[in-house]
């Protein structure tokens, strides 16, 4: 391992934009297909992996939301979500925003108190021996209406003390953030923490319509506001974070390699980014991966895996007082390795 990879690796540092059916490796997904007698198009792991071959955003999630359907019981999501934050605290994650997709679970007859059961469960029991603190980002599928997302959320509100945030994910081509704009609203007078995917397969205009209409705290990917350079002065003025995923971005041919990911301009810019994995098992890679890989080919030194460290917990929902604990956790890491 070379010196940087090393303080990539021991670096504390918060995971953000994380969804946990995308956390569901492929290994884990074939034994739960047999414990639940669920029929896969993939006879085992390695062919699975194989097959991850995506053009564009739609054909991934097409796989992912296939995928899911091996997640049946309280115990299942359990499962998941311990994997996922026991590779988490692994990696020195030391706070973790988990996205969950209720609606890809209730609309196959999931009970929404058997997901959240599960995931719950594992979150409590990983702060405890894992030391890793968690909250919950409730995200609304966009590709279905308004109507069956605020039917979710209403639903939700009988778990409010388990749900930090509500966030908006799936496809972003043909369903604009105004969509949504009534299920925002009654999510900020409920008090939640506000997220939404813009600017991955959509514009910058896309991520301009997400801050006006749905008045969000951070943008998830946003990589397309380099098209707008009043927008990025905005989101500089504003600090307003985006949370970037480099090898899904690749993945997904937002850029065709990492060397033309613009997360390093971005951030030369004053703009909060954030490094993340957005759904590790099809991607490539967990957090540090993504450190890594855009860190080999961008020319990251210390100082920009400092600062996106530091901004990882900047960004996040977590109290001044528990951001000032994470941050000094970093002082201390930078000074110790520069001894
Ligand atoms: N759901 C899971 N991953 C996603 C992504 N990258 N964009 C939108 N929705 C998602
Ligand atoms: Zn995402």
């Amino acid at each position: 391992m070379n010196s940087l990879a090393g303080f990539i690796a021991g670096i504390p540092k918060a995971e953000l934009h994380l969804h946990i059916e995308g956390t569901l490796e492929p290994e884990l997904m074939i034994t739960l297909g047999k414990r639940n007698g669920v029929s896969l198009p993939f006879p085992d792991a390695e062919t699975a992996r194989k097959a991850y071959q995506f053009n564009d955003l739609q054909s991934f999630l097409d796989i992912y939301y296939q995928a899911t359907a091996v997640l049946i019981t309280e115990e299942d999501f359990y499962d998941l979500t311990i994997a996922y934050l026991t590779k988490a605290a692994s990696q020195h994650v030391r706070h973790a925003e988990i996205f969950f997709d209720p609606q890809s679970h209730t609309n196959r007859g999931i009970a929404f108190e058997t997901v959240i059961r599960g995931i719950e469960r594992a979150v409590v029991e990983a702060n405890s021996s894992l030391h890793i603190s968690t909250k919950l980002i409730m995200c609304i599928l966009r590709h279905l209406s308004e109507k069956e997302g605020l039917e979710i959320f209403e639903k939700a509100l009988a778990w409010k003390q388990w749900i930090a945030g509500i966030g908006l994910d799936s496809s972003e081509r043909g369903n604009p953030p105004e969509k949504f704009s009534t299920l925002f609203k009654k999510a900020h007078h409920e008090g939640f923490f506000t997220v939404a995917h813009a600017g991955e397969e959509g514009s910058a205009a896309s991520v301009r319509k997400t801050l006006e209409t749905l008045h969000v705290t951070r943008i998830d990917h946003g990589v397309h506001c380099m098209e707008d350079e009043e927008l990025v002065a905005e989101l500089v003025q504003k600090q307003i974070p985006l949370t970037v995923c480099p090898l899904s971005n690749v993945r997904l041919k937002v850029f065709e390699t990492m060397k033309q990911h613009n997360l390093k301009a971005m951030l030369q810019k004053g703009v909060c980014i954030t490094i993340n994995s957005d759904d590790p098992a099809y991607f490539g890679g967990y957090v540090n991966e993504n450190y890594l890989e855009a860190a080999n080919a961008l020319q990251l030194d210390r100082n920009d895996i400092i600062q996106l460290a530091q901004n990882s917990f900047i960004a996040s929902s977590l109290s001044t007082v528990h951001k000032q604990l994470y941050l000094h956790e970093i002082e201390r890491y930078s000074g110790n390795q520069s001894n």
